[in-house]
């Protein structure tokens, strides 16, 4: 499994003003929108490219694109909704799926409510979208979701991650790459990421 954590100065920057209790609905949903975006750049650098010839206005010439059917990103519901528009942004001809998963309060354990996947999904490489890996497990359930439909090339894009969420995920899933803007130190007792943002959802959308 590769875990990369990204130490661009502005996704340093941008994930001290999304930790801030301060930060309002509007600010976060805006700065989850502008760190995804700067963590699938580094989430899609191996992606493979096929050769074009373009005309530019003074001659015909090779150019590279990605190719048409090659990426499905799929949110898990539902805080991971609000890191679709990031990469839509720069992929705007992703396929999408939408993975439902709740976590069950005193169990921890993922309960999944909807799973809806582009058909095609095993010919594509997946992007899930969830900003928190805490315990792993909801990430592993989404991962044997995806892996049920075919894919074989999966990528997690997470604003934060705990190691313990991390070590879990390496035992399950050893072939999924993980793209993170922090890991930070540890999981509390009630499953929460210290330092972390508190609840991405409820920060989303404004609930407690
Ligand atoms: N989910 C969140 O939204 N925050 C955490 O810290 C852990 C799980």
């Amino acid at each position: 499994m590769s875990v990369t954590e990204v130490r661009h100065p502005l996704v340093r920057h941008k994930l001290g003003l999304l930790r801030d209790v301060e930060t309002d609905t509007e600010m976060f949903r805006r700065l989850v929108n502008e760190l995804t975006l700067l963590l699938t750049y580094e989430a899609t650098k191996d992606i493979a490219l096929e050769q074009v010839e373009v005309e530019t206005p003074l001659e015909r010439t090779q150019a590279e694109r990605i190719p048409g059917k090659k990426v499905a990103v799929c949110p898990i519901l539902r805080a991971g909704m609000g890191m679709l528009d990031g990469v839509l942004s720069l992929i705007p001809v992703a396929r999408v799926g939408f993975i439902g998963l709740y976590r069950d309060e005193e169990t921890l354990q993922p309960v999944e409510y909807f799973v809806k996947l582009p058909a095609d999904i095993a010919d594509r490489n997946v992007l899930l979208l969830d900003p928190m890996l805490a315990t792993g497990n909801s990430t592993a359930a989404a991962v044997d979701t995806v892996k049920r439909a075919g894919a074989t090339q999966i990528t997690l894009i997470a604003l934060i991650a705990a190691p313990e969420g991390i070590a879990n995920i390496q035992e399950q899933h050893p072939d999924l790459n993980v793209v993170v803007a922090s890991i930070d130190a540890r999981l509390n007792e009630k499953g929460y990421i210290v330092p972390g943002l508190g609840d991405a959802g409820d920060r989303l959308y404004g609930t407690k």
